[in-house]
């Protein structure tokens, strides 16, 4: 397979085109490398995915859209796996316009793309923030999502309606992975789990939202990983009995399958923030804080179709996560 990963330098992009590398598989991988956090950590990844000698990479931006085509003109990818994304909750709400321009306009480029130079399947990320206000547990890709409370949200909703529109269209199959909170090695500094881990380290108190009392099914980035190698050739196809008063709101009359890919064991705040706190030996001073927008209280993911379609379902407990996760962090920026 020859395939296009858009966000490579990102967390899971990093973590997902090591692993098809390693499957000896050719990986293009595109990144513009902004510097909504760190971008050392960026190039610190394609350092890494540099050594492979079956690794391409190309500094693009999603929203240029003569240079994503120049990409899919010369490498003609079989398989296109995009990640590239503004991602984050909070900063949605700061800097609507970044989710405009990467996760509108940017995958309306990269749907061009692969209606110009056809694939076998477009794969890419949405969300389980599109469950947004939902508050029938666990969620499941047959409910509707049609209340997001957050921009970013409505881009990956709106990521699905597109998608969907161009596998009608132009018979592009496509699967939209929702993820649930994910964490491990490599990670987004942006997310709780970093950040948390800074602090604490640093002796500084931590900021803990809606006084602990919220839940997140996090999942282990290696899970991730696996989950979407696995669906790569679990290519979708049209749903000849689709019936829109049958409930089944992830296959359609299209070539178009969502998934979602989380943990399916939500943790309370508190207990993950005592793995991490274990994980580190030391005890976190922490600062109670109400809720902020933009937030859900509880993500659960409904992981059935990936078991009855893949037979996988994620599994690495937040014990065992946050200790590796804490492992790399120590060993990249030389805690003593
Ligand atoms: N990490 C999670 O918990 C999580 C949960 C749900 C969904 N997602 C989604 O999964 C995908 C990957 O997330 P991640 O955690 O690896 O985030 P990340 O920010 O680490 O990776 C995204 C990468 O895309 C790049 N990028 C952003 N805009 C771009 C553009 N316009 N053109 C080219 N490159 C661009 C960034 O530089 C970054 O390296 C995103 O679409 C995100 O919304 C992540």
């Amino acid at each position: 397979m020859r395939i296009l990963i858009t966000g490579a330098a990102g967390f899971i992009g990093f973590h997902l085109s090591k692993e098809l590398l390693e499957e000896s598989h050719e990986i293009i991988g595109i990144d513009n490398l902004n510097d909504y956090y760190d971008p050392s950590l960026k190039e610190s990844r394609l350092d890494i995915l540099n050594k492979y000698k079956n690794f391409k990479f190309h500094k693009v931006d999603l929203k240029d859209k003569d240079a994503v085509d120049e990409i899919f003109k010369t490498y003609k990818p079989t398989h296109v796996i995009n990640l590239a994304a503004q991602a984050g909750v909070r900063y949605s709400i700061e800097n609507p316009y970044a989710y405009v321009d990467s996760n509108l306009i940017g995958f309306v480029n990269i749907l061009e793309a692969c209606r110009n130079y056809p694939v076998e399947h477009l794969l890419y990320a949405s969300s389980s923030s599109v469950y947004g206000g939902n508050k029938v547990a666990p969620f499941s890709t047959n409910h509707n999502v049609d209340h997001p409370v957050s921009l970013y949200a409505a881009t990956k909703k709106s990521n699905e309606l597109m998608a969907h529109t161009y596998s009608h269209l132009y018979g592009i199959p496509t699967t939209g992975l929702r993820f649930f909170t994910v964490y491990g090695p490599y990670g987004r500094p942006d997310m709780a789990y970093f950040s948390f881990t800074k602090d604490i380290l640093a002796g500084k108190a931590i900021k803990v939202f809606n006084h602990g009392k919220m839940e997140r099914d996090f999942t282990y980035i290696d899970d991730i990983v696996e989950g979407i190698v696995k669906l790569i050739d679990k290519v979708p196809t049209a749903n000849k009995e689709w019936d829109e008063s049958k409930d089944d709101l992830s296959t359609s009359f299209a070539p178009y399958k969502i998934y979602n890919i989380g943990n399916n064991n939500p943790v309370q705040l508190m207990r993950f923030i005592n793995a991490l706190e274990s994980a580190l030996g030391i005890e976190a001073e922490k600062n109670y804080m109400e809720m902020q927008p933009g937030d859900v209280l509880r993500t659960y993911a409904d992981v059935s179709d990936l078991e009855k379609d893949i037979n996988f379902k994620p599994s690495t407990s937040i014990e065992e996560g946050l200790t590796k996760f804490v492992e790399w962090y120590k060993d990249y920026y030389e805690v003593k």
